[in-house]
C-alpha cells in the first residue's frame, strides 16, 4: 500500500459537516455518527500498513472518534501499541481533533488484579494503556463490563478518580445490566462527574438493550448511547451470503463462529439483503442506517478489515436524520 509521508489529513474532511455529527447525550461533546473500533484489525496479527490505511481514511472522512480497549489485539495490548505507533507516525498533529477512548474489564495480566473492576485493576490498566498509546490522557475511559463481586462504588469511584486526576476527560461503562447502569448514573451524577456514554451491541439481529429498557434510560437521561457490533461481526453485510470467505473474520472461528451461520440466519441476511436492493442500498448500509435511526444512539462503532469496507459503511450517514 503506498502510503504517502509525511500524512497531511484530507482539507476537506469535516465538509459532510452536520450530518456527520449527533451531540452525545447532554455534552458538550459531538461524536462522528460511524466511529472506528480497534477490536480487531489493528494488533500485531494484522499487517501494520494496512491498519495505518484504514485509520487514515477514517480521520481523512471525518471519524475523529477511535474506540480502543486494554485487550484489543491480538495480542492483548498490541491494539493500542498500534495505536501508539500511529500517533507518532501521522496524528500526533492532530490531537486535539481526536476523541480516543479505552477501556478495561477483561483479563489482561495474571493474578488477581488483571481483570473485573477493582479500583487497583482500573487504575493500573489505565496507566498501562497509556503507555502503549503513547497518549497524556484518554478522552473517555471505560469500565468495559459489569463485576458482580465489587462493590459498584469502588469501581465507579475510580472512575470519578481517573478524571480527577486527569487521566481520562470523560467516562463511560459498556455492557451493564440496566439496574447497575441507573445506579452509576447517579453515583457519578452526584460526583459531579456525569457519565458522558453507555455502550452495548444493537444491531438488527440482537437489540436486546432496547427491549431491556436501557437505550431509553440513556435518552431520558442526557446519556450518549454507543452501539458495538452494528454489523453482527460481519453478518450484516455481503460477507457471507454466498459462503464463509477465507479472509472472513468467521473462518477465524473465535470470536464469530461458523456455527452462527445457520441456513435459517443465512435465509434472514438473504431476505435482509433483498430488501436493502430494492432501496438500493447494501446490507452493511441499510443496517448501521436502521441502528442509527434508534432513537437515542448517538453512534455506531464499526470494524472493518479493508478501507473499502469503511467506504460503504460510510455511506449510511447519508440515510439517516
Ligand atoms: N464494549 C464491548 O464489549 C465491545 C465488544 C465488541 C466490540 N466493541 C467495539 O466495537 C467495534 C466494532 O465491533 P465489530 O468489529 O464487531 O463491528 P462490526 O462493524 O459489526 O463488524 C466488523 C466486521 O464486519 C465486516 N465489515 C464491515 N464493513 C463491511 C462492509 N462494508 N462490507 C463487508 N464486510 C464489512 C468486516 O469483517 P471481515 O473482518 O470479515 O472483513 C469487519 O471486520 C470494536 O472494534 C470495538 O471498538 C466493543
Amino acid at each position: 500500500m503506498d502510503l504517502k509521508e509525511p500524512y497531511v489529513a484530507a482539507p476537506d474532511r469535516y465538509d459532510v459537516g452536520d450530518k456527520m455529527f449527533r451531540r452525545c447525550g447532554r455534552s458538550g461533546v459531538l461524536l462522528p455518527k460511524i466511529s472506528l473500533g480497534f477490536w480487531k484489525n489493528f494488533g500485531y496479527a494484522a499487517p501494520y500498513e494496512r491498519s495505518r490505511a484504514i485509520a487514515r481514511y477514517a480521520f481523512d472522512h471525518g471519524i475523529v472518534h477511535f474506540d480502543l480497549a486494554n485487550n484489543y489485539g491480538p495480542p492483548y495490548g498490541t491494539g493500542e501499541e498500534t495505536f501508539g505507533r500511529l500517533m507518532d507516525d501521522d496524528f500526533r498533529p492532530y490531537r486535539d481533533e481526536l476523541f480516543i477512548s479505552t477501556k478495561a474489564g477483561y483479563d489482561m495480566w495474571p493474578g488477581p488484579y488483571g481483570n473485573w473492576g477493582s479500583r487497583k485493576y482500573l487504575i493500573s490498566s489505565l496507566d498501562q494503556s497509556l503507555r502503549r498509546m503513547r497518549l497524556d490522557y484518554v478522552d473517555l475511559f471505560y469500565s468495559h463490563r459489569f463485576d458482580p463481586n465489587t462493590p459498584l462504588e469502588e469501581t465507579l469511584q475510580a472512575l470519578v478518580d481517573v478524571v480527577k486526576r486527569g487521566k481520562a476527560l470523560y467516562v463511560g461503562i459498556s455492557r451493564w445490566p440496566l439496574q447497575a447502569l441507573q445506579f452509576a448514573e447517579k453515583y457519578l451524577r452526584d460526583r459531579d462527574v456525569p457519565l458522558l456514554i453507555y455502550q452495548d451491541r444493537v444491531n438488527l439481529l440482537d437489540h436486546a438493550p432496547i427491549e431491556e429498557g436501557k437505550l431509553d434510560f440513556c435518552r431520558d437521561n442526557g446519556i450518549g448511547f454507543v452501539s458495538f457490533s452494528p454489523l453482527a461481526q460481519g453478518l450484516l453485510t455481503d460477507r457471507y451470503l454466498n459462503g464463509i470467505a477465507e479472509d472472513s473474520r468467521m473462518a477465524l472461528n473465535f470470536s464469530l463462529k461458523r456455527s452462527a451461520l445457520t441456513p435459517e440466519l443465512l435465509e434472514e441476511l438473504q431476505d435482509l439483503n433483498r430488501q436493502a436492493a430494492e432501496r438500493g442500498e447494501t446490507l452493511a448500509e441499510s443496517a448501521l442506517a436502521w441502528v442509527l435511526e434508534q432513537p437515542g444512539v448517538t453512534s455506531v462503532i464499526v470494524g472493518v478489515s479493508r478501507v473499502e469496507q469503511l467506504a460503504v459503511d460510510l455511506k449510511a450517514i447519508a440515510k439517516t436524520s
